[in-house]
């Protein structure tokens, strides 16, 4: 089946979906934001923490809304879902300021952003990956200091899955300047503790996941605590568990952290499943 996407007020083939302009803002300064949704049985999941969140980086950046309404948004990907007949997969939506002469300073005629929508069919999970856990290797957060901005600017997160790649890890958690762990590349990153899950707080310095978000309210209703309060490598390795949450690994229990073994437990499991009943429910 071929594969459509949205580009601009066109739907189209994937491969002839080349159409932004070389003097876009996003292209030339990385001037845009993005979001990513999983889908389950055709359906977007917490779909409005996400438009939240896509509301948030955009008016932190003042980039204009790109369509209508969200409702019109929401239109849009719900079509690129339908022409793709995605079942399980993933949406990215991706809004930059839009096509501009290049000038560092906002456009001073209003211009109008672009919008590229764009569907993935979820690759076949390897279930390996929950009984042998995963790598993780850490490195320098190079990030800067507005991770909470959703911004394409991705370059360090770039180089950090590179960094974990090269050593046969599947993520890399980032360090900041104290030695605390900030968040992965493109995850976040919790402990376990008896029945206590700690988390890095929500501040400039991580994305709030809308994963992690998620996964609170779970643990909480399983009788977990959660704490959000920074960790640094000593602890991970101290730790009951370990693990990361994104929209598109859901929740990936640690195995070991820089070639020293992670303790494994059942916490980080029993929450996975939640979740992926989660996932099940809410798109019924
Ligand atoms: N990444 N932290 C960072 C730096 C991220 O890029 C992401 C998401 C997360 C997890 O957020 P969420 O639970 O909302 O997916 C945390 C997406 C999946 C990506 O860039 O592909």
């Amino acid at each position: 089946m071929q594969r459509i996407s949205y580009c601009n007020g066109h739907f189209l083939p994937h491969q002839h979906a080349n159409i932004v302009h070389i003097e876009d803002r996003g292209y030339q300064f990385a001037d845009g934001v993005y979001e990513v949704m999983h889908v389950h049985h055709g359906v977007l999941v917490d779909l409005a923490p996400h438009l939240d969140r896509l509301d948030y980086s955009l008016g932190e950046l003042g980039i204009s809304y790109p369509c209508s309404s969200r409702r019109a948004l929401e239109s849009l990907m719900y079509e690129v879902i339908r022409r793709n007949r995605l079942e399980y997969g993933s949406i990215y939506v991706q809004v930059s300021r839009g096509v501009s002469k290049r000038e560092f300073y906002f456009p001073k005629k209003p211009v109008t952003p672009s919008l590229v929508i764009t569907a993935q069919r979820m690759q076949p999970f390897n279930p390996a990956l929950l009984q042998q856990g995963i790598k993780i290797v850490t490195l320098k957060d190079a990030r800067w200091k507005r991770c909470d901005i959703k911004s394409i600017a991705l370059l360090a997160p770039v180089l950090a899955k590179q960094h974990a790649a090269q050593r046969g890890a599947y993520e890399t958690w980032q360090v900041d300047e104290e030695g605390y762990i900030t968040e992965g590349a493109s995850t976040n990153a919790w402990i376990v503790k008896g029945k206590t899950l700690q988390t890095t707080p929500a501040t400039h310095s991580i994305l709030n996941g809308i994963t992690r978000q998620r996964l609170m309210v779970l643990a909480k209703d399983m009788g977990l605590k959660i704490l959000e309060k920074r960790f640094t490598e000593a602890d991970i390795l101290k730790a009951d568990e370990a693990f990361l949450s994104s929209t598109t690994t859901y929740l990936l229990p640690l195995s070991s952290l820089n070639g020293k073994a992670v303790k494994r437990g059942t916490i980080a499991l029993a929450l996975r499943e939640k979740y992926a009943e989660y996932c099940a429910r809410a798109t019924r």
